[in-house]
Formats: structure tokens, sequence, C-alpha cells
């Protein structure tokens, strides 16, 4: 493998920290040419002395200003819409790497597919929001999209070495979450901070409370309709407590292939860096004597309500889907701040899923439209009802 020269978008995340965790076991074979973060000046400008980056990007000019004052070196430092473009677009980049939050990745990954770079992609919210479109451009740019999330990994190197028109549907593992066995009744009362504290993963605030409502699993249901282009019908969620297998893939003749590893995101992270190379990342195999049984149930859509309302803006389509993932970004924020309670999450999607007027999802003006509007409706939902 020739060297790798890397924008990391998010590089102050979890996805982020462990995208330089592999690149710091391989020094020669990737080199950080850009970094892109929100808020975190402290964090990027340890990064900056590390990894001497050409550029870095920030959320805006008052957090540009603090990382000037703090940080080393000849940095460039950018702020803002544009500048996330341009460190997405960075002439001297092969691969970037799609890890901040929510739909604010959209725009930056598009300006790098559109400028021809290949994808490590982790923000799934992409895919979510403008499937269509994404796949489309990345046909015609003739670029690699290789998936960073753990059970699309999975599902893609299940992939590798079978006929496309062998398939028969994908098992997408889901963890369950910390509410897995918790009684309905008692859902109204969940906190922050019992759903912060999943059972198996260790990732970004956003997405733990995903994980606790299962519209982290939902969204995956999207992105894997999206990226392996197969119908909802066709994508079965299986809860699976142990988060060992990370995904399966069935194929005509009955026989199904699965993906095993410990849960540990340098993994999935590694393969897209490296495909088709598998880097030696000194990673333990999961000890199956230890573990002696792995369980698979089905998923309780009655007590995980997010989950069939992504099944439903899937399968409805153009905009739809775009509103569910704008309208659970909200909810989950004011669930954050102690603004809203953990069933207001489903309520407030549902809602705004009624109430919204469709559009053709191949056009990105009409998305960022659905997208705005969702957020104004459920923060208004939010002000008069919460
Ligand atoms: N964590 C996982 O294990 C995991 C697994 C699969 C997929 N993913 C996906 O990967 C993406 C990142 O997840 P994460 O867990 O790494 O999130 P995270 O820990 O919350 O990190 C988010 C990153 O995005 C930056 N950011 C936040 N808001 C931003 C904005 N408006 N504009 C620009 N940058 C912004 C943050 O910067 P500051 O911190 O500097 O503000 C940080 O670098 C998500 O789409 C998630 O669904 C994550």
């Amino acid at each position: 493998m020739t060297i790798k020269r890397l924008s990391i978008l998010g590089s102050t995340g979890s996805i982020g920290q462990n995208t330089l965790a592999v690149v710091n076991q391989f020094p020669n074979l990737f080199k950080i040419e850009t970094l892109a973060a929100g808020i975190n000046v402290e964090l990027l400008s340890q990064q900056i002395q590390k990894y001497q980056p050409k550029s870095v990007c920030v959320l805006n000019e008052q957090t540009a200003d603090q990382l000037k004052k703090i940080s080393k070196g000849p940095v460039e430092i950018v702020y803002g819409p544009a500048g996330y473009e341009q460190m997405a677009s960075f002439s001297s980049v092969d691969m970037v790497v799609s890890a901040i939050v929510g739909a604010a990745g959209l725009l930056p990954t598009m300006a790098a597919i559109r400028s021809g770079k290949d994808i490590a992609l982790a923000n799934k919210e992409t895919l979510v929001l403008a499937g269509e479109i994404v796949m489309h451009e990345v046909r015609e740019k003739q670029i690699r999209l290789l998936p960073v999330d753990s059970e699309h990994s999975a599902i893609f190197q299940c992939l590798q070495g079978h006929r496309r028109q062998d398939l028969d549907h994908i098992l997408l593992t889901a963890s369950g979450g910390p509410f897995r066995d918790r009684n309905i009744s008692s859902f109204e009362s969940i906190q922050p901070k019992d759903a912060l504290n999943h059972p198996t993963w260790s990732m970004g605030k956003k997405i733990t409370i995903d994980s606790a409502t299962l519209m982290n699993k939902g969204l995956e249901v999207i992105e894997a309709h999206f990226l392996f282009q197969i119908p909802a019908k066709d994508i079965q969620v299986v809860v699976h407590p142990q988060s060992i297998v990370h995904s399966m893939v069935a194929y005509h003749d009955g026989s199904v292939i699965a993906q095993l590893g410990i849960p540990d995101m340098k993994g999935a992270i590694a393969y897209a860096l490296s495909y088709p190379d598998r880097l030696p990342l000194n990673q333990p195999v999961p000890n199956f004597f230890d573990l002696r049984t792995l369980d698979f149930l089905p998923p309780d859509l009655k007590r995980f309500p997010c989950l069939s309302l992504a099944y439903d803006a899937c399968n409805l389509g153009k905009t739809y889907p775009a509103v569910l993932n704008a309208a659970n970004e909200i909810a989950v924020d004011a669930f954050l701040h102690n603004r809203a309670g953990f069933m207001d999450i489903p309520r407030w999607i549902e809602k705004a899923l009624t109430m919204h007027n469709p559009k053709d999802a191949m056009n990105l003006d009409n998305i960022v439209l659905a997208d705005q509007w969702a957020r104004t409706f459920v923060r208004q939902w939010i002000k008069e009802n919460g």
C-alpha cells in the first residue's frame, strides 16, 4: 500500500480519535493533510502539534480565534461551512474520513465526493439524508465509498467474493442498547445518564442515545438500503446483545456469511482506510471459550418505536428520511438537555413525519429544506408542549 493522505472530518470525536489511533499504529502508511472539528480547540491543538496538518477547520470565527491563540506552527486555520468543504476537497488529500456527527456532515461529504476523493464513511446521516444523490455521484465520480459503521463494514466484508445476484437478505445486528430488558412501564422516566450508559460500545453522546432508542439501528437500515441498493424489507434487524457478530448476509441457497470481532471501531476504520488490504492491527479475536453462547432475538417494536418509524421513512422515500433524521437530532438534543422525555423522541419524530409535505430526494435543495423544516417544526412543538 502506498502512503495515503487523509482528511479527517470530526477528528476530535470518538471515530476521529479512533482513526488517529489507527494512523498512530501505521505512520508509514498514512499522512494527515487536514483536520476538521467543532469546538474542542484544546484537543484539536494537540492534534495539530502531533500530526502537523496543512490546514484545519472549526465551527465558527470565535472558535478559530481561540485556536489561533493556543496552536503553534504554520497551520492554516479556517472556519464554517466553506471551511469544512475546503478540508474535504483539499487537493493533496486521497481519502476523506467523514466522521462529523449529524446532518452537518452532509455537505462536506458531498464536497469530497464531487472532488473525486475516496470516502471512509462514518457519518451515516449523509446516506440517510441524501442516499439517492450520494450513490449517484459516487457512481459518476467512480470513487470508493467505504463504510466505517461496524455493521455496514461487516456486510461489505460478507459480500466480498460473492455474486450480488445471489444475495437474499441482510441480517443487521443490534446490541439492543441499555434498555433491552427494561419494562416498558418505566420508559417515560428514563434519564439521559441511564441512556448514555451503553453496554458494549463506547461512542459519542448522540449515537449513544440513538442506540438506546434503536433509532441508530433505524438509521442504519436506511444507510444499508442506499449503500447496498437493497429494499428495506430485505434488511432484517437481529438483536445480538454480545455485539460479537457485527452483521450477516444470507444468500439464496440458505448460506449465511457473518463477520465477527470484538466491539472496537478500530477494526472497521482500519478496513475502510486500507481496503482491500488488511492491516496487522493486533486486535484480539473474540475468546469463544469465554463467551460460550451468542444470543439472537427479534427487536421489540412496541418498546422501540423509533425503529419502525425509520422503516416507514425508508419505505416512503423522498424527503421522509431527512425529516426523520432532523426531527431525531432535535429531539435527542432536547432529551440530553432535560427538555424532553425519552419517549418524546419517537412521539415528535412521528408527528414531524405525519405533517411533512414530501419532495423529490434527487434534489439537494429539497433535502436541505426538509431538514430545516423538520428542525423548526420539532423546536416549535417542544416550545408549545415540552
Ligand atoms: N462512535 C462510534 O462508535 C460510531 C460508530 C458508527 C458510526 N458512527 C457515526 O460517526 C459519526 C460521528 O460519531 P461520533 O460518535 O464520533 O461523534 P462524536 O464523538 O460526538 O464526535 C463528533 C465530531 O463532530 C464534530 N462536530 C460536532 N458538531 C459539528 C458541526 N456542527 N460541524 C462540524 N463538526 C461538528 C465534533 O467536534 P467537537 O467535539 O470539536 O465539537 C466531533 O469532532 C456519527 O455520524 C455517528 O453516527 C459513530
